[in-house]
């Protein structure tokens, strides 16, 4: 077992003008499970090529342990991958496939098959080893992707989306096993997926992506308590933190009729860049559905339930004041708003309902430059 540690790690690729990666710096414990999450096309993928030495690494350094594998073979980087696709050879049985990196090694036949034997025990695929992955399910296949790895013992496993083949209900059970059996085998394990539900559910630790650029790193609890950002802010969180820009005077911000108290620190922060304003992130738990009465309660008009069972939540449109001063957001788009609401007493389609930011249930950042200031 081994860390693993991207040190500046720079990925340009030929004929482009922007990195991939650019100066990844990213340091994984030794057996840590380390989720690298963000939208398409933010370097995720080619982060953890780079790690597997499939992609040329332009500046900085990649180690496994102390070993810098910068330039090392990928063969040599005593690593074993799980793709989207598993790849799996279709003329082989499964044993042989869950045997094959081991055979081209060398490894003495009777090794190999205790091995397999072994990880099959583990995914739970001793009855199949005799049949051709034509003939399993797409949760079965994905299992022998995962024992291909196992079987080399690797120091580290590199996982690109192995799940986004599967459906939702297999996806939801298959990331469960899968995130035991890597605490149980305890193998440092980098894992890419654009699903914000799985590195949360998932990961030891998230790192966050945008633009080829590391936003936050941190415990699932942090991404989701302290989001260093705007960015992380909106991506971390299903559904999506409400967001909006409000003015700000005497050290209150203005929303709507709302006034909300800036702590004095986070106040100071706000430079001539912020032109008198801030940016406020409030989740859609930390809204109350409450009466008109309430004088810091603004008017939302309901557009969709979303039922739950165990939640609920209204997306609903702003109405009055806010809805024309303001510039508010969320997942669902403009002037939209996501609010967590009672499962046994929703809204209507339509109804007006009337909601207010629970006391000291909001992000603070800066407008000018979208980082954290609370
Ligand atoms: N071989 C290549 N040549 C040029 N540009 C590339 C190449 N491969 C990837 N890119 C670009 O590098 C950026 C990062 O790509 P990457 O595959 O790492 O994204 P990703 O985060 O894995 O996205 P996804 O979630 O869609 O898989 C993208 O803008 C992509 O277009
Ligand atoms: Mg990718």
């Amino acid at each position: 077992m081994a860390t693993v540690t991207f040190d500046h790690a720079t990925r340009l690729y030929p004929g482009t003008e922007r990195p991939a990666v650019d100066q990844l710096n990213l340091h994984i414990e030794d057996g840590e499970f380390l989720v690298l999450v963000g939208p398409s096309g933010c370097g995720k993928s080619t982060s953890l090529r780079m790690l597997a030495g499939l992609e040329d690494v332009n500046g900085g350094h990649i180690f496994i342990g102390d070993r810098d594998v910068t330039d090392v073979q990928p063969k040599d980087r005593d690593i074993a991958m799980v793709f989207q696709n598993y790849a799996l050879y279709p003329h082989m049985s499964v044993a042989d496939n869950m045997g094959f990196a081991l055979k081209i090694a060398g490894t003495p036949k009777a090794d190999i098959r205790q091995r397999v034997e072994e990880a099959a025990k583990i995914l739970d695929l001793t009855e199949y080893l005799d049949r051709k992955p034509k003939a399993l399910s797409g949760g079965q296949r994905q299992r022998v992707a995962m024992g291909r790895a196992i079987v080399r013992q690797p120091q580290v496993f590199l996982m690109d989306e192995p799940l986004s083949n599967l459906d939702a209900k297999l996806r939801v059970q298959t990331r469960t096993q899968i995130a035991s059996l890597q605490r149980r085998l305890g193998v440092t394990t980098v894992y890419v997926t654009h699903d914000q539900t799985e590195a949360l559910t998932m990961g030891d630790r998230i790192a966050v992506l945008k633009d080829g650029l590391l936003q936050q790193v941190g415990t699932p609890r942090d991404m989701y308590d302290t989001p260093a950002n705007v960015f992380v802010a909106g991506f971390i969180g299903s559904p999506a933190m409400n967001l909006g820009t409000f003015a700000v005077n005497n050290g209150l911000a203005e929303v709507g009729p709302a006034r909300i108290p800036l702590e004095r620190e986070v106040a100071a922060k706000i430079t001539e860049a912020d032109k008198g304003k801030i940016t406020l992130g409030f989740r859609p738990e930390a809204l109350e559905v409450t009466s008109q009465a309430n004088e810091s309660a603004f008017p939302v008009e309901v557009n969709i339930v979303e039922e739950l069972g165990s939640d609920a939540f209204v997306y609903g449109t702003l109405k009055g004041d806010l809805a024309a001063n303001a510039d508010i957001h969320s997942g669902a788009g403009d002037n939209q708003i996501i609010v967590r609401v009672d499962p046994r007493n929703v809204p209507a389609k339509g109804e007006r309902i009337y909601v207010a930011i629970r006391p000291g249930n909001t992000h603070v950042f800066s407008t000018a430059t979208g980082l954290r200031l609370s």
